[in-house]
């Protein structure tokens, strides 16, 4: 055998060892918490770790008779990092789930240690299309971008916006959403006349908007992931394209609650489509922004916080309900179907596609008491992750 069939088949071997023991001997029900904690991606890992910790408090660490125990990793948002931990955590820690993923990239290099070990990975914020279909074993409970990005493309010519230039992210989610909504505005009769791409890395976006610029589309379309939005909005005021007459128009990680109310007066009246606001009005989502500020120093939390908050009840449901008998199978099995009140709006987890089945919000930036917000103003309900239909 080669020298890396043979270290694969060894690890193989491990994994699978470790799932049929995972059901450690002792009392523990162990959730593996793998997000960025530094690095370009950390405020994703601040909101998921602090929105697991806050549905812990609120739910109690003891179900079905197990102990719930989080370990939580920082993978620095690099994949071969994240691939690292999650061997660790399979073989060395025996945890019964994997959970978190701030980027595409970490959530499939993570696929093949789930389909191997035969342990659920819980997808709580990266949003490419296609990750569910990286492994049996992944549900996910944050969004995908095809679903957030065909509602807008749906809302902007009828509001005007025919011609547009689109500018994204150059990785997945970012691919998907420049495909999306470039074939949806066409099927609507308006034109994506430019795509651009700029690296996910240190991102410079201003020989971009100088492009857009130049090319006067009726609108601008982003996407970045969470945590880059600002420096979109800054430099979108600063060259001033809005002046300009060109209309800013994003999926809502750029309006990313966690940083809105630092983007200033420049953000207002951007529309965006997204499955979650923190200004949604409804008694859950009041209820959870409340206690999320309150224990976290009155941070806001973003979609990456739902999606954690959403993603520790889903592990926790399926916990119940298999009576903290069940190996990765049952949990799995168990995970597939549940539907739920999320502070998003009802939510549940498609059985078939294990992806999220969620309303899509058209929001607004509006001031309201001294604060930015995302304000909803129109919903498409129970929208499927378009990337799955063909
Ligand atoms: C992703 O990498 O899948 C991702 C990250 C941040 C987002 C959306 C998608 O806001």
């Amino acid at each position: 055998m080669h020298k890396r069939t043979m270290i694969q088949a060894a690890l193989a071997a491990a994994l699978l060892a470790a799932s049929s023991l995972g059901l450690a001997q002792d009392n523990k029900f162990r959730i593996g918490l793998i997000l960025p904690m530094t690095g370009q991606q950390a405020t994703t890992g601040r909101q998921i770790e602090a929105a697991a910790r806050l549905w812990m408090a609120q739910n109690g660490d003891t179900v079905a008779g197990k102990k719930v125990e989080l370990i939580v990793k920082d993978d620095t948002s690099v994949p071969d990092v994240t691939r690292r931990l999650a061997q660790e955590l399979v073989v060395n820690e025996k945890v019964n789930v994997l959970a978190g993923f701030g980027i595409t990239p970490s959530a499939t290099a993570t696929a093949p240690i789930a389909t191997q070990s035969k342990t659920p990975e819980v997808v709580m914020a990266a949003a490419t299309s296609s990750i569910t279909e990286a492994s049996p074993y992944i549900v996910r409970t944050s969004f995908t971008l095809p679903q957030v990005s065909v509602v807008l493309a749906d809302w902007a010519p009828k509001n005007g916006i025919k011609k547009v230039v689109t500018l994204v992210s150059d990785y997945g989610p970012g691919i998907d959403a420049e495909k999306y909504f470039k074939e949806r505005l066409q099927l609507n009769g308006g034109q994506v006349t430019e795509s651009l791409r700029v690296p996910l890395r240190s991102p410079d976006f201003a020989p971009f908007l100088q492009k857009v610029r130049d090319a006067k589309p009726d609108a601008l379309f982003v996407f970045v992931p969470s945590g880059a939005g600002a420096a979109v909005m800054k430099q979108f005021v600063e060259r001033g394209m809005d002046k300009a007459g060109i209309r800013l128009i994003a999926t809502g990680d750029v309006t990313d609650d966690d940083q809105l109310n630092e983007m200033g007066d420049g953000a207002l009246g951007v529309v965006t489509s997204h499955h979650y606001s923190a200004a949604h009005p409804s008694a859950a989502n009041k209820k959870f922004v409340e206690a999320f500020e309150k224990a976290n120093k009155g941070l806001r939390p973003n979609f990456m916080a739902v999606g954690g908050y959403d993603g520790m009840r889903v592990i926790y449901e399926a916990l119940k309900k298999t009576q903290g008998k069940g190996g990765g199978d049952a949990l799995l099995a168990a995970m597939k179907g549940q539907i739920f009140e999320s502070p998003r709006g009802p939510v549940y987890i498609d059985a078939q596609t294990r992806d999220i089945v969620q309303n899509v919000y058209l929001r607004k930036v509006e001031r309201k008491n001294g604060q930015l917000w995302n304000v909803e103003f129109d919903v498409v309900k129970d929208v499927k992750d378009p990337g799955k239909a063909k």
